[in-house]
C-alpha cells in the first residue's frame, strides 16, 4: 500500500485569507488540492489559474488540481505556468482520455483520472496505466460539505485491485464528505489520498482537525 497522503482542499478555506490558510496548515499535509470549476460542467463557480499562481510562493505543497470543466486539454500550458502539478480530468469529459493525458505530459504536468459517482468502474478501467492518480469521487462534484456516498467504496475496491494485480504505483484518492468516520471506511477499501475540505478548514483548529483524520485512519 502506497503511504497514505492527506490533501485538504481549499474550498472550503476563507478566500479572503488564502495564504494564511494554507500557510497554516502546510506542515501537516502532504498536497494541496484546488478545484477549478467552469460552471458548465459542474454548476458551480470557483477558481482559476491566478489564484493558483498567487499561492505558488506560499508554499512547496504539491498543487493537485482537480479540474471540474469541459476544456481542460486547452489549459494545460497555463496550469503548468500558473504553479500546477497535477493535472486531473473527468472521464466524463474524455472518454478517451490518451490525447489529453499525453498533452498534460508533454506541458510538464502529472495526470490523473477523476471518475463521478453515477459513471461505472468500467470507464476508467481501460486508462488506469496513464495515471499517477484516480479519484474516486465520494460525492458529486460541484460543491462543499455534501454527505460522503459509501456506494461507491466498490470503485475503490476494482481500482485497487487492477493496481495490485498490474504492479502499479498509481494512487487511490477520494473526495467529498470525508470524515474521520468516511476515511476509515476509504482507506479499507483501498484509498491513499483523502482530500478534505469542510473536515479541515471549517474546524475551530484545522491542524487538530487534520491529526484527527491521520489518527483515524492510522497514520
Ligand atoms: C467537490 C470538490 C471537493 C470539495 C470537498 O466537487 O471536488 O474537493 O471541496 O469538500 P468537502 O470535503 O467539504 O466535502
Ligand atoms: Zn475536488
Amino acid at each position: 500500500m502506497l503511504p497514505i497522503k492527506i490533501a485538504p482542499s481549499i474550498l472550503a478555506a476563507d478566500f479572503a485569507q488564502l495564504g494564511a490558510e494554507v500557510e497554516r496548515i502546510a506542515d501537516v499535509v502532504d498536497a494541496l488540492h484546488i478545484d477549478v470549476m467552469d460552471g458548465h460542467f459542474v454548476p458551480n463557480l470557483t477558481l482559476g489559474f491566478p489564484v493558483i499562481h498567487s499561492l505558488r510562493p506560499v508554499t512547496d505543497l504539491y498543487f493537485d488540481c482537480h479540474m471540474m470543466t469541459t476544456n481542460p486539454d486547452e489549459y494545460v500550458d497555463a496550469l503548468k505556468n500558473a504553479g500546477g502539478e497535477l493535472l486531473s480530468v473527468h472521464i466524463e469529459v474524455f472518454p478517451d482520455p490518451e490525447p489529453v493525458a499525453a498533452l498534460a505530459k508533454a506541458a510538464g504536468l502529472d495526470f490523473g483520472l477523476v471518475v463521478s459517482p453515477p459513471t461505472p468502474f468500467e470507464a476508467i478501467e481501460p486508462y488506469i496505466h496513464l495515471t499517477s492518480q484516480v479519484l474516486i469521487m465520494t460525492v458529486n462534484p460541484g460543491f462543499g460539505g455534501q454527505s460522503f456516498m459509501p456506494e461507491v467504496l466498490d470503485k475503490v475496491k476494482a481500482t485497487r485491485k487492477v493496481i495490485q494485480a498490474d504492479g502499479l504505483a498509481t494512487d487511490i484518492q477520494v473526495d467529498g464528505g470525508i470524515t474521520t468516520e468516511t476515511a476509515l471506511a476509504a482507506r479499507s477499501a483501498g484509498a491513499n489520498v483523502f482530500v478534505a475540505g469542510t473536515a479541515i478548514f471549517r474546524q475551530p483548529d484545522p491542524v487538530a482537525a487534520v491529526r484527527a483524520l491521520r489518527a483515524a485512519i492510522g497514520n
